[in-house]
């Protein structure tokens, strides 16, 4: 692997858990239950790679629609992993936090959150941001919603305010955001950071997601050409495209 490009900011959409146990004649919160395992796998391939920042899409905001028994086994899994994980994380040099909106959060997760976010906070080799109860337009409502609240006049209303207003404020943009499952959209997820992210489909379901496509997916980020819109001066005229 090229170390020169590593993406300094990795998002992924974790889908499949449910696919994956049916396929199985599972109940599909055994494949959550797998799920977690590869989380785990992520964080130390992460740390391993040696980027800045990882995110992981744990829980959307349209996702408490869900049937009760399946929340409520996700957030007894997220409850026991960030327990369990708290030293290895403190170990590790990892600082956790979550994202999304904390309002609908079972007051037992809530307190886990906060030990777990306060105890890691100066911790500076990892930032694992944990999509919680995530709406991207809900947190871009959010931020708007602070500004007005604010008082600021229309002419400091830039896009450097709005990303000091969300979630991830202090983190880089992603510069990769992987999805399995065979899915290929964004379904909500860091909308107003992926502007100029680039995208990695894989038909791989989520408990099946090894380190080593971790790595190829990497790799693959790394043969893209990236220009923010702008031209790429090394590339041949009739190659420069509109977009970004
Ligand atoms: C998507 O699969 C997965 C989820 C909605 C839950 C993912 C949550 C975890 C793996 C727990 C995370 C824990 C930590 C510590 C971050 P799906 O159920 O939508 O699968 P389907 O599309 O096949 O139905």
């Amino acid at each position: 692997m090229e170390k020169s490009s590593i993406p300094k900011h990795i998002g992924i959409i974790m889908d499949g858990n449910g696919r994956w146990a049916e396929m199985r004649g599972l109940p599909r919160v055994e494949g959550h239950k797998r799920g977690v395992e590869r989380v785990s796998e992520m964080v130390e391939a992460a740390t391993g790679i040696g980027i800045e920042a990882l995110s992981l899409y744990a829980f959307s905001i349209e996702n408490w629609k869900r049937p009760e028994d399946e929340i409520s086994v996700i957030m007894g899994l997220l409850e026991t992993t960030l327990s369990r994980e708290f030293l290895n994380f403190m170990r590790e040099g990892i600082r956790f936090r979550i994202i999304g909106n904390r309002d609908r959060l079972p007051r037992t997760v809530g307190a886990v959150i906060e030990q777990v976010e306060k105890g890691t906070a100066e911790n500076k080799r990892l930032t694992l941001q944990c999509a919680l109860s995530y709406g991207g337009r809900d947190e871009i409502i959010r931020a708007a919603k602070k500004i007005v609240q604010s008082g600021a006049s229309a002419d400091t209303v830039n896009e450097e305010l709005f990303s000091s207003l969300m979630d991830t404020a202090g983190v880089p943009d992603p510069d990769l955001i992987i999805r399995t499952s065979g899915e290929q959209r964004i379904s909500n997820f860091l909308l107003w950071q992926s502007a100029y992210s680039e995208f990695y489909f894989t038909d791989t379901l989520w408990p099946d997601f090894t380190k080593d496509e971790l790595l190829e997916a990497v790799r693959e980020y790394q043969k893209r050409s990236r220009r923010f819109g702008a031209v790429n001066l090394s590339q041949p005229k009739a190659f420069n495209s509109w977009g970004g």
